[in-house]
């Protein structure tokens, strides 16, 4: 498409901007076309950034089959993606962090900021949080997006875009890791070896676990965990970990089975983090809970990660090679969603927008 360049909108600084866009969206269950759209204005505070890379989650291809995860049900058409990473291109009136041509990965939660939750810095547990490709918030398959200043942040030259877009996954690892206090000598069980639970393996070596399991029930996974620096793993088909063998188990495959089992597995006083979801309704072995003391939580995305991620990852001690897959194109969005995960080519197709460099 031609760009057409138009008015330069707000006091900030100036930069050419098309006014129209390309969007993939999602029109029905199995359904995905390029729109044409306006490109959004920044308003008070907020930062027009152009996307570069969107990793594609497993909820983006549970809305494009299901149309809906739980009570959150795509009513009108949907832009899908939230693991993004792009650059800044224009700033809206008294938008001070960033500066035009900063290549930037976002946080897709924007929290309310006022209610109790957010005034007590669980702003995960905002009630009135806006989050990229949740009915009715429009995600990041698309060419630009408007985002508040403060949930973008500068990433340097060492990370590609498509690690920055990486980020958002790898925050789902730091916070679970923070919530079960994984410490220098942690003896820790990851259960499932997907994208996040390979993400979250890492990031409990690099708090100084010393001891890392991973399972999970597909050969390549745990081999892709070794790579990744597991220090054991397990094939979950025919491998229990020992009883009271861990201090913390982080769940993050949504089986219930693999929580019942990293349960078992937890010394006395160990924590348990649920990443996985799965059914709504599984049981737990109360015993085990009761008589050692054990502590179990859910997590709901994060809160405060990114700096911490892209240290992490810009420092190497998180890498995501095998976790990275095939690229997809914009226009082929649909062909992303519908592979879904690939063994062969990395665990998460990567949708390259275009370019932040
Ligand atoms: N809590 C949150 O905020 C949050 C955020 C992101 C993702 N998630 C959830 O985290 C989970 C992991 O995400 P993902 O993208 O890595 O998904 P994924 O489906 O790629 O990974 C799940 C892994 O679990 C493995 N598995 C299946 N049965 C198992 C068993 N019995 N024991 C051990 N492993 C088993 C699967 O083979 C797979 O590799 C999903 O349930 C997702 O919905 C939660
Ligand atoms: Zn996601
Ligand atoms: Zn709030």
């Amino acid at each position: 498409m031609a760009a057409k360049y138009g008015s330069i909108h707000g006091p900030g600084e100036l930069m050419g901007r098309p006014e129209r866009q390309r969007a993939s969206v999602l029109e029905a269950p199995g359904v995905v076309r390029i729109e044409e759209r306006p490109v959004p204005v920044p308003g008070r505070r907020e930062v027009l950034v152009r996307i570069a890379s969107v990793g594609v989650c497993g909820s983006d291809v549970h809305y494009y089959r299901h149309g809906r995860i739980g009570d959150f049900v795509v009513r009108a058409p949907l832009v899908l993606g939230h693991e993004a990473s792009g650059s800044v291109v224009e700033l809206g009136e008294g938008a001070t962090r960033h500066r035009v041509g900063e290549r930037v990965c976002l946080e897709p939660g924007i929290p309310c900021g006022r209610c109790e939750q957010c005034r007590s810095g669980r702003y995960n547990l905002c009630p009135d949080v806006s989050f990229l490709a949740t009915p009715p918030i429009d995600g990041a398959f698309t060419e630009y997006l408007v985002m508040h200043e403060d949930f973008v942040y500068a990433v340097p030259d060492q990370l590609g875009d498509d690690e920055a877009a990486m980020i958002e996954p790898l925050s789902v690892g730091v916070w679970a890791c923070r919530k079960a206090g994984v410490a220098p000598g942690s003896r820790v069980l990851v259960t499932g070896a997907g994208p996040i639970g390979a993400l979250a393996a890492q990031v409990a070596r690099a708090c100084g676990a010393a001891r890392v399991t991973v399972s999970d029930v597909e050969p390549a996974r745990l081999e892709l965990a070794l790579r990744l620096g597991a220090d054991v793993v397990l094939d979950a088909r025919s491998e229990a970990p020992a009883s009271a063998s861990v201090d913390v188990l982080i769940e993050c495959s949504g089986v219930e089975r693999a929580l019942r089992s990293g349960i078992e597995a937890l010394a006395p006083a160990g924590r348990a983090v649920l990443v996985g979801m799965g059914a709504d309704e599984i049981r737990v072995p109360v015993a085990a809970l009761q008589t050692r003391e054990l502590w179990l939580t859910g997590t709901f995305r994060y809160a405060n990660t990114y700096p911490a991620a892209i240290a992490l990852a810009t420092s190497g001690r998180v890498g995501f090679e095998g976790i990275l897959g095939r690229h997809f194109a914009l226009e082929e969005v649909e062909s992303a969603l519908s592979q879904g995960v690939s063994h062969d080519d990395g665990l998460k197709p990567i949708v390259v927008v275009g370019s932040a460099g």
